[in-house]
């Protein structure tokens, strides 16, 4: 079985509006969450959509779906954890308790603030997640990326040919997955804040699929006039 897992239990830092995590600011006409449900919920080979809020946020992300989509029983809201991949184990215990995690269940992960996935990137990282265990949707760096070790002085700067920046979704073997996180010890787990490193640290293969630069991460209020210009819509700071 295949799952959509909608990630969504930030709070936002970045945006530096704090009262309301970035997922929940409205572009267009909807919260930015929504937008991003519906690319996943209106492709039909998900059994399921999974989407993981912060725990204060359950009960308004019901709500929200269920004006924007109607009565679903495809769509279901978790608590979020503490770390992105406390978030995504959850997402994968919410799928062992309810459906059973086979060595066929896949998991297609994704940012609520990337609201701009499309149908080809979600359809290339099922192919690739069914064949390979696990990708990670990248574009080729723009920018040449500089290294520095104490943020004074340049370490190295690595070959940008050979660099890609890392957007989502990321997805995986879902039980492939938990194995490998099962095994990080503690500190591991500090440094693989990344659900597609921890495969590579442990030696197993991540493929790569092609992005887009549209599908960019609202991270900023910069990013969120941006998307609102992609959109030609409006937008509330
Ligand atoms: N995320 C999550 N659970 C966490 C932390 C992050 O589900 N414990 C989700 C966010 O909601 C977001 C995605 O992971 O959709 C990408 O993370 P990021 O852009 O860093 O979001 P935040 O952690 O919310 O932002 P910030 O780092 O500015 O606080």
């Amino acid at each position: 079985m295949t799952f959509a897992v909608v990630l969504a239990g930030g709070i936002g830092s970045r945006m530096g509006n704090t009262e309301t995590p970035k997922q929940y600011l409205v572009l267009g006409n909807k919260p930015i969450i929504i937008h991003t449900i519906e690319r996943f919920f209106v492709y039909p080979e998900f059994e399921h959509v999974i989407v993981l809020a912060p725990k204060a946020w359950v009960a308004h992300t019901e709500n929200m779906i269920k004006k924007s989509l109607g009565d679903t029983d495809k769509v279901s809201v978790v608590a979020g954890g503490s770390t992105r991949n406390e978030t995504l184990m959850n997402a994968i215990r919410f799928i062992e308790e309810n459906y059973g995690l086979d060595d066929d269940t896949i998991i297609v992960t994704h940012d609520a603030v990337r609201p701009f996935v499309t149908h080809r990137i979600i359809e290339e990282n099922i192919a690739a997640a069914k064949q390979y265990g696990a990708c990670d949707t990248v574009v080729p760096a723009t920018d040449t990326i500089v290294e520095s070790q104490d943020g004074e002085i340049i370490s190295q700067i690595p070959n940008r040919a050979t660099l890609f920046q890392g957007q989502t979704p990321q997805s995986f073997n879902a039980k492939k997955l938990k194995e490998l996180y099962e095994s990080l010890t503690d500190a591991e787990k500090d440094i693989l804040t990344d659900a597609c490193k921890i495969f590579a640290m442990k030696g197993e293969k991540v493929y790569l699929v092609q992005g887009e630069v549209s599908n960019m991460k609202i991270t900023y209020p910069f990013d969120l006039k941006v998307a609102a210009t992609m959109l030609g819509g409006d937008f509330e700071e």
